[in-house]
């Protein structure tokens, strides 16, 4: 059984059909050093990404009680810094927003959080978007908003707020505010911001027992993107 709560190798689990497995394999495959985990909450997810890629990595996150529950995943190869202490890290090969993106309630907030990252990453290294596609969500209550305003194909519900349910680790259900950032936008901002968009990749939303909570739930679909920064920049 792996370590990592999630993925238990059986295959059946919810766990097992959402993205996160996905971004676990880009990641590996690119083969990388050093990884910033931005907005890593919990820092469960931090540790899985050493597990699974051998890359040392560095959390960063803005919520205090967040980076205090990620002492208990520190280990050697996985630290946990607070944001202001991440420029004075060595540099990274490799970014990574898993969930984090979609929080925030502008494009100037993604911007400007994208782009202070970019500045703490090495020529040719890699940034990895992972975000819910809420076009395909199911659940919530913004297939309605979609039906009603948006014209098929456009990305007029960027930045559109966004309701969703979600089980918690400790099977309890609550609502949980996003923000619709669509899979184009997003390769048009990190093209914007100077990077080559080399993967898009979208799992689709599933239901299944989670083996954490074993309670029935319901996940989003979701995108990952990935940016490439040119290795002469
Ligand atoms: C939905 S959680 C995702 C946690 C984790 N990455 C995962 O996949 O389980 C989003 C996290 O991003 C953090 N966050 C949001 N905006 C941030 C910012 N500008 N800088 C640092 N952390 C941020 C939040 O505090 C929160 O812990």
């Amino acid at each position: 059984m792996s370590f990592y709560p999630f993925f238990d190798g059986s295959g059946w689990s919810v766990e097992e059909k959402t993205a996160y497995p996905d971004l676990l394999e880009v990641l590996t495959r690119s083969k990388l050093e050093r990884i910033l985990d931005v907005g890593c909450g919990n820092g469960l997810f931090s540790r899985a990404m050493a597990a699974r890629t051998g890359a040392t990595i560095v959390g960063t996150d803005r919520c205090a009680d967040a980076l205090g529950q990620c002492s208990a995943h520190a280990t050697d190869d996985v630290s946990f810094v607070d944001p202001s202490a991440v420029g004075s890290q060595e540099p990274f090969d490799a970014a990574v927003f898993s969930y984090v993106d979609c929080t925030q309630r502008s494009a100037e907030d993604r911007r400007s959080l994208l782009r202070s990252t970019l500045s703490c990453l090495r020529p040719g290294s890699i940034v990895a978007i992972l975000n819910p596609n809420y076009p395909d969500v199911i659940g919530v209550d913004f297939k309605s908003f979609l039906a009603q305003w948006a014209e098929p194909g456009s990305d007029i519900y960027d930045g559109r707020a966004v309701s969703n349910r979600l089980t918690d680790s400790l099977g309890q259900t609550g609502i949980v505010q996003d923000f619709a950032w669509s899979s184009a936008g997003t390769c048009r901002l990190l093209e914007e911001l100077g990077c080559r968009v080399t993967i898009t990749r979208l799992t689709p939303a599933c239901s299944g027992v989670s083996v954490r909570t074993g309670a029935t739930v319901s996940v989003s679909a979701a995108y990952i993107v990935v940016g490439a920064i040119d290795p002469s920049s």
